[in-house]
């Protein structure tokens, strides 16, 4: 089937070109870093498996339900959703739960690439490392010889004390992401998608055999895969439930945006199952090439945010060939960080373009650029700021710091309530006829897919955000 143009006249080059595109916005630090903290931190199996049901459960309903909007409004989110309520003879102001996705979007963008530059930074001190072990003729030796546990562990303490290193990480970071969201959709998100996801899987897939090898694969499984349900508390469900819209880039217009590229419809359904496949099977597989290191060598799998960054390198000091592989494990995570960072970064672009009339270099440039100062406050959060609590008259925010406090608003607030809108409008007031063809679900998958977006999803993702706000609900 032939499509009408989009407003900004681009589209994705083939249907593999999308879903590399997608699958690289899904595959980010959310994979990588977070889950398998989450995991860590909420007790392993019993986390993965109430984790699994909400991608399958409540995401890939919602990940399809971006695309269809996408797909057939052709826009920006804000318009296409305009024209898909126009098609449904419902109210244009549904379209602003598509603004309110654009907003989160940006937000999300600033911290994110604050942290992505924390990446940036050890990919920076291994990789020099490396160069290091190469030139002293043992390029298989471990990861920053002769350097003690405590001043490794060091590392993250003194970055975040210096802000001028954290903002020239940041600096680049976003640099980089404007850079290739400002050539376009076709000369640069597609490219970058398809350089660097097939990079990116062959890299994952050497790490997991390499942790195999090397690592405690069956106290990693153990680990991941045991279920203790008296973990399972309502927060962790929460937490879970939340992670998955994190993970899958819901809640932000991202596959909406995304979707408005594709130009033939064949198959949403499977394309959306394979973007949720392959995010959740990434998601285990960082699982299975972190816990085997980090069981190895006798560390905290519970470590928190901070087990990558301060557990790991330490580990890949002793571990065989260490150098190398802790350079390629920070390399990894930043090809996934950038090919997430241009999809949040393309959102209000897209929005820019379509909504406002502007150039895409001068709309990548006012968000990439503002979305670099609100990033400026999330650093500084973490060494002149450190004091600042800028919700701090809410309980649920009353000690975070900006960095933490942006992602929680945003991840328990923003990201919860447009899932949620988005489901009720696609189930409720979508036209029928639109869902059924466009989509092209048999009609059997069609049946349980309107079941889940019209109930399922709407109940339970409210369920998120009202305990999300009032956590003491749960107690
Ligand atoms: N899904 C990304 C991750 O797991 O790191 C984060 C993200 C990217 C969220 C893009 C939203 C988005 F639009």
């Amino acid at each position: 089937m032939v499509a009408t143009t989009t407003t900004t006249g681009e589209g994705w080059s083939s249907r593999t070109a999308f879903i590399l595109a997608a699958v690289g916005a899904a595959v980010g630090l959310g994979n990588i870093w977070r889950f398998p903290t989450l995991a860590g931190e909420s007790g392993g199996g019993a986390f993965v498996i109430v984790y699994i049901a909400c991608v399958f459960l409540l995401g890939l309903p919602l990940v399809l339900a971006e695309i269809f909007i996408g797909k057939v409004g052709q826009s920006d989110a804000v318009g296409s959703i305009r024209r898909v309520a126009a098609k449904s003879n419902a109210s244009s102001s549904w379209s602003l739960f598509g603004l309110v996705g654009v907003m989160a979007a940006f937000p999300i963008l600033s911290f994110y690439s604050v942290v992505a530059g924390w990446v940036l930074y050890y990919s920076g001190v291994l990789g020099a490392d490396f160069f290091q072990a190469i030139m002293s003729g043992d390029p298989f030796r471990g990861a920053l010889a002769g350097e003690s546990r405590e001043a490794i562990q060091g590392r993250m303490g003194n970055l975040f004390a210096d802000p001028g290193l954290l903002l020239t990480m940041h600096f680049l970071f976003m640099g980089a992401t404007l850079f290739i969201v400002a050539r376009g959709v076709h000369a640069g998100i597609e490219k970058a998608a398809t350089y660097l996801m097939p990079a990116f899987f062959v890299l994952l897939i050497g790490l997991v055999i390499y942790g195999m090898i090397e690592g405690d694969v069956a106290q990693a499984m153990a680990f991941l895969f045991t279920p203790d349900f008296s973990k399972l508390t309502p927060q962790v469900i929460n937490t879970a439930l939340g992670q998955a819209l994190f993970s899958l880039s819901l809640g932000v217009a991202g596959l909406i945006t995304y979707g408005s590229y594709i130009k033939e419809s064949s198959g949403l359904g499977a394309t959306s199952a394979m973007i949720a496949i392959a995010d959740t099977g990434v998601a285990l597989l960082a699982g299975l090439m972190i816990f085997p290191i980090v069981f190895a060598v006798g560390l905290d799998p519970a470590a928190g945010p901070t087990l990558v960054f301060q557990t790991l390198p330490f580990a890949f000091q002793t571990m065989p060939g260490g150098a190398l592989i802790g350079f390629l494990f920070f390399v990894l995570i930043l090809v996934a960080a950038v090919t997430s960072s241009i999809s949040l970064l393309e959102v209000p672009t897209a929005w820019g373009i379509g909504e406002r009339g502007w150039s895409r270099p001068k709309s990548a440039l006012i968000f990439g650029g503002a979305a670099f100062l609100v990033g400026i406050l999330c650093l500084l959060g973490y060494n002149v700021w450190s004091d600042v609590r800028p919700l701090g008259f809410w309980p649920l925010f009353a000690d975070t710091d900006i960095l933490d406090t942006i992602d929680g608003f945003t991840g328990k607030v923003m990201l919860p309530l447009v899932a949620m809108l988005t489901s009720i409008f696609v189930g409720w007031k979508a036209d029928r006829t639109l869902l059924a063809t466009e989509t092209g679900l048999s009609p059997a998958v069609l049946k349980i897919w309107r079941f889940l977006i019209a109930w399922v999803c709407p109940l339970a993702v409210g369920a998120i955000l009202v305990t999300g706000l009032f956590p003491s609900l749960l107690d």
